[in-house]
C-alpha cells in the first residue's frame, strides 16, 4: 500500500479529491464557530499562540526556513483547547507536515507528561523526511513518536503503542475510502468520552458517512472557510 502511494505521488498521479457540492452544503448548514463549538463542549477557547508567543515565533521562523512546501496548519485553537479540556494524556494524529497540529497538542500534553503518536507519509518526491515536524521544538519531542509511513501501516502501529486514547486528529489521506478506514480505526482506539477531530471535512462526504455509520451527530466547526468535524465517543 505504502509503495503504491509513494509511486503514485512520485509521478504526480495521486487521485484528485472527490469534491462534492453536497458535502460543502452539509457543512455550511450546520457549522458553528470555534468558540461556540468549544462552549458546547464546556471548554475554554485558548489560542496557544497567545500563551506561547516565543514558541510560535520560533515555529514560524522554522517554517520560513524550510526549503520545501508542505500542507498547512489545522485549527490550532480548537486542537489546543480540546486537548486541554480533555486533560488528555494520550493522542494520535494522522498528517504532520510542518507539525503545527503536533505543536498545538504537544504544548498541552507536556503539562501531564502526555504522549502524542503521529503518522505521516512524507512527500517522497520532495525528500521532506528531514523537515516533517520542523516547527516542533526539541524540548517537546521527548514524548512524541512519529511513524513515517502511510496510515494503513502506521495507524495499527500507533494504536498498538498508544492503547486507549483521549483524542484523535485526522488530517492525512482525504479520500473517502482513506477517511472511512482511518476514522473507524481511530474510533475503536478512543476511550469513552474521547474526541475524534477531523480537518477538511467539506472535501467529500467521507466524514458525514462515518457519522451516519456510527449514528452520532457531530459538531461541525467553520474556521477561515475550512471545516472541521468533532465526534464524542459515548
Ligand atoms: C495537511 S498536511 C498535515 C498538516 C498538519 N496536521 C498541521 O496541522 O500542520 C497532510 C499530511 O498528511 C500526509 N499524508 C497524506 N496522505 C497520507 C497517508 N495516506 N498516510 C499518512 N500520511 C499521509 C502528507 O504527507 C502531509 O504531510
Amino acid at each position: 500500500m505504502e509503495i503504491v502511494e509513494r509511486v503514485s505521488r512520485l509521478f504526480g498521479k495521486q487521485k484528485p479529491l472527490e469534491t462534492t457540492r453536497a458535502a460543502l452544503d452539509w457543512c455550511a448548514r450546520i457549522a458553528i464557530s470555534t468558540e461556540d463549538a468549544l462552549a458546547k463542549l464546556n471548554v475554554d477557547a485558548v489560542n496557544p499562540a497567545d500563551i506561547y508567543p516565543d514558541v510560535f515565533n520560533d515555529a514560524k521562523r522554522a517554517e520560513e526556513h524550510c526549503p520545501i512546501k508542505m500542507g498547512g496548519a489545522g485549527n490550532l485553537t480548537l486542537l489546543y483547547s480540546l486537548t486541554e479540556g480533555l486533560e488528555a494524556a494520550r493522542g494520535i494524529e494522522t498528517g504532520v507536515a510542518y507539525g503545527w497540529s503536533s505543536l498545538a497538542t504537544l504544548l498541552s500534553l507536556q503539562k501531564r507528561q502526555g504522549q502524542l503518536f503521529s503518522v505521516d507519509l512524507p512527500y517522497f518526491k520532495l525528500r521532506s523526511d528531514n523537515w516533517v515536524g520542523c516547527v516542533v521544538p526539541s524540548d517537546l519531542r521527548g514524548n512524541w513518536q512519529i511513524y513515517r509511513c502511510a496510515d494503513r501501516e502506521g495507524l495499527p502501529r500507533a494504536t498498538r503503542a498508544a492503547g486507549s486514547i483521549d483524542f484523535a486528529h485526522y488530517d492525512s489521506d482525504k479520500s473517502v475510502p482513506g477517511r472511512l478506514w482511518g476514522y473507524d480505526h481511530l474510533w475503536k482506539a478512543l476511550r469513552s468520552g474521547g474526541l475524534l477531530i477531523s480537518d477538511d471535512i467539506s472535501d467529500n462526504d467521507g466524514f458525514q458517512r462515518f457519522c451516519e455509520q456510527i449514528g452520532i451527530a457531530p459538531i461541525v466547526v467553520v474556521d477561515q472557510g475550512k471545516y472541521q468535524g468533532i465526534l464524542r465517543k459515548p
